[in-house]
C-alpha cells in the first residue's frame, strides 16, 4: 500500500508493507524514528524499529535518503500530528545514500540551489508538492474539457510556419553546420518548434466544433525572467462559432474551476506551500475563486494607468501611451494596485497584435484578449479569429506573413468560414499562480532558459 492509504486508511494491528525514500532519521541508544516518504503525499510516515531487534550496521545505513522496504504492525501513533505509525518487524534496504555525498540532507535548501540538482529536487517536500500539484492541474484540465465537449486535439511540434508571427524560433535541422541548401535539409525546407498549436487546432475547430491542444511549446526569445520559459506546455481551446464574450466567459470560468479544482484536491499540499512560502496563498486562490473578472478595453486600460502616472505619481520603468505594449508592471499596476481583481482586458491595438485576430469596425484595434492576474501578469492570451478570407489576407500583406505557404490555413476561410474564437493558458504560469511559487523554473521538472539545458 502507499503511504498516502496507509495513513488516510490503513486498518491498525494489521501487518503492513511500506517502500519509500528516508526523509529523517532520529532516536536513542533503545529506539530509532525513521520518516519515511514514497512520494503519494506530503506526510511521512514514521516507522519505529526497536535497536535491539536489528543489526547495527542496518540500522546505521538508515540514512537520509536511503530507500528501505519496512514490514510492520500498522498501530496508532501516541505521537501528535500523525495517526499511525509502523511498528518495524523487518527492514530491507534497496538501496543507500552515502551521506558524505547524498546532497540533499535534513536542513532546508535554498530553491536555487535545488534548481542546480533538478534531477533529485522531487525528493524533497517542496518539489513533492508542486509536481502533485502540477499533475492535478493537468488532469483537471483534460476532465474540464471531456466533460464539456470538447475533443483533445495534437497539433504538430514541428512545423514550417511561425504561428504568432513572432520570430523567435528554435530551428529544427538535419544539416551540418556550414550546410544551407534546405532542399538537402531532413524536410527539403526550414522547419522549427512550434510556438503555438492554435493554427491547426483552428482546422480541427472548423470540423469537430471544440477542440483543445495541450502540449509543449518552444519560443527562443532571450528572457530571462522568473515567468518565461524556452519551453513550455500551453493549453489551447479553440471554439467554432464563439465571439470574444464567449471567449471571455470560457477562459473566466476555466480559470476558476482549475483554482477550485486544487482548493479540493490538494489541500495537503498547499497548507505545506502555504506555511512554507505564501502566508496568503490559499486565501488569493479562494478569492480568485470567488470574483467576478474585471473586464475593461486597453484603451479604457491605458487611460487609468496615464492617470496614475500624472495624478497620483505612480513611477513606470517603461512609457505608458495609446499603442504602447503594456509591460508586466502596468499590467500589474491594474491587476494588484487598482482593481485588486484579475482583469480581462480586450481590443488591443492591430500593430501590437497577432495577423489573425479579428479586425474591429474602428480600423484600429483588434478582438484580442488577455487575461492579467496577481502576481502573475498575463496567464491567458487569446482572440476572437479574422473570419473574413479578405480580410485576413490583407492583414497578412500588411504584416509580412507568407500567404503562398499558409494556403492550408486561409482554406479555413475559404471554405465554410465561421467565426471563432480560442485563448491559450501559459500551464506552468498557471501552477505557478497556484502553488503560490515565485520562480517558473520552479514548476517545471526540467527548466529550458538561456545558457541552461541541463540534465
Ligand atoms: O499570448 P501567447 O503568445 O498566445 C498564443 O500563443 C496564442 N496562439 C494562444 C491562442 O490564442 N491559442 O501565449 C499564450 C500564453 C501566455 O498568456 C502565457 O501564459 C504563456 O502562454 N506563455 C509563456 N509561458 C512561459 N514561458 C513563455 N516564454 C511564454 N510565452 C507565453
Ligand atoms: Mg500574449
Amino acid at each position: 500500500m502507499r503511504i498516502a492509504e496507509l495513513l488516510a486508511h490503513g486498518e491498525r494491528n494489521v501487518e503492513v508493507t511500506a517502500k519509500g525514500w528516508v526523509r529523517t532519521k532520529r532516536g536513542n541508544k533503545n529506539v530509532a524514528f525513521i520518516a519515511l516518504n514514497d512520494g503519494s503525499t506530503i506526510h511521512n510516515i514514521q516507522v519505529v524499529a526497536e535497536t535491539a531487534a536489528f543489526d547495527e550496521t542496518l540500522l546505521k545505513n538508515i540514512t537520509t535518503g536511503a530507500c528501505l522496504k519496512v514490514t510492520g504492525l500498522l498501530v496508532d501513533s501516541p505521537a501528535s500530528g500523525q495517526p499511525v505509525e509502523i511498528q518495524a518487524r523487518t527492514i530491507e534496504i534497496y538501496g543507500l545514500a552515502d551521506p558524505e555525498s547524498y546532497p540533499l540532507q535534513k536542513k532546508g535548501h535554498t530553491l536555487e540551489f535545488l534548481r542546480e540538482i533538478a534531477h533529485l529536487r522531487p525528493r524533497t517536500n517542496t518539489f513533492g508538492a508542486v509536481f502533485r500539484i502540477r499533475h492535478a492541474m493537468a488532469y483537471a484540465i483534460h476532465k474540464y474539457f471531456n466533460d464539456r465537449g470538447f475533443y483533445y486535439w495534437n497539433s504538430p511540434l514541428i512545423t514550417a510556419s511561425d504561428a504568432e508571427g513572432a520570430g523567435a524560433m528554435f530551428r529544427v535541422t538535419t544539416l551540418a553546420p556550414g550546410e544551407t541548401d534546405f532542399n538537402e535539409d531532413f524536410f527539403g525546407r526550414p522547419t522549427n518548434l512550434t510556438v503555438s498549436g492554435q493554427l491547426e487546432g483552428e482546422l480541427a475547430a472548423m470540423a469537430l466544433g471544440q477542440i483543445y491542444t495541450f502540449g509543449p511549446t518552444f519560443r527562443a526569445e532571450n528572457s530571462n525572467t522568473p515567468r518565461h520559459l524556452a519551453e513550455f506546455w500551453m493549453v489551447e481551446p479553440e471554439m467554432a462559432f464563439y465571439e470574444i464574450e464567449d471567449n471571455m466567459n470560457l477562459a473566466e470560468d476555466f480559470i476558476k474551476y482549475l483554482v477550485n479544482y486544487a482548493l479540493e484536491h490538494c489541500a495537503d499540499d498547499l497548507a505545506f506551500l502555504e506555511k512554507m512560502y505564501d502566508a496568503e496563498l490559499t486565501e488569493r486562490l479562494r478569492f480568485v475563486t470567488a470574483n467576478d473578472f474585471v473586464r475593461l478595453t486597453y484603451t479604457e486600460g491605458v487611460k487609468i494607468l496615464e492617470e496614475a502616472r500624472d495624478t497620483k505619481g505612480v513611477k513606470f520603468e517603461f512609457p505608458v501611451f495609446w499603442g504602447a505594449d503594456l509591460a508586466a508592471e502596468h499590467e500589474r499596476y491594474l491587476v494588484e494596485q487598482h482593481f485588486r481583481r484579475p482583469v480581462i482586458m480586450t481590443d488591443y491595438p492591430k500593430e501590437i497584435k497577432a495577423f489573425y485576430m479579428k479586425q474591429n469596425e474602428d480600423g484600429r484595434t483588434v478582438r484580442g484578449m488577455d487575461v492579467l492576474f496577481p502576481k502573475i501578469g498575463e496567464i491567458i492570451g487569446g482572440s476572437e479569429r479574422e473570419a473574413d478570407y479578405d480580410k485576413l489576407v490583407a492583414r497578412m500583406d500588411e504584416m509580412g506573413v507568407p500567404t503562398e505557404t499558409m494556403q492550408w490555413y486561409l482554406d479555413t476561410r475559404r471554405f465554410g468560414s465561421a467565426p471563432h474564437s480560442g485563448f491559450g493558458l501559459g500551464f506552468e504560469r498557471l501552477v505557478l499562480f497556484v502553488t503560490g511559487m515565485t520562480n517558473i523554473r520552479d514548476v517545471i521538472p526540467f527548466p529550458r532558459t538561456p545558457k541552461n539545458a541541463e540534465f
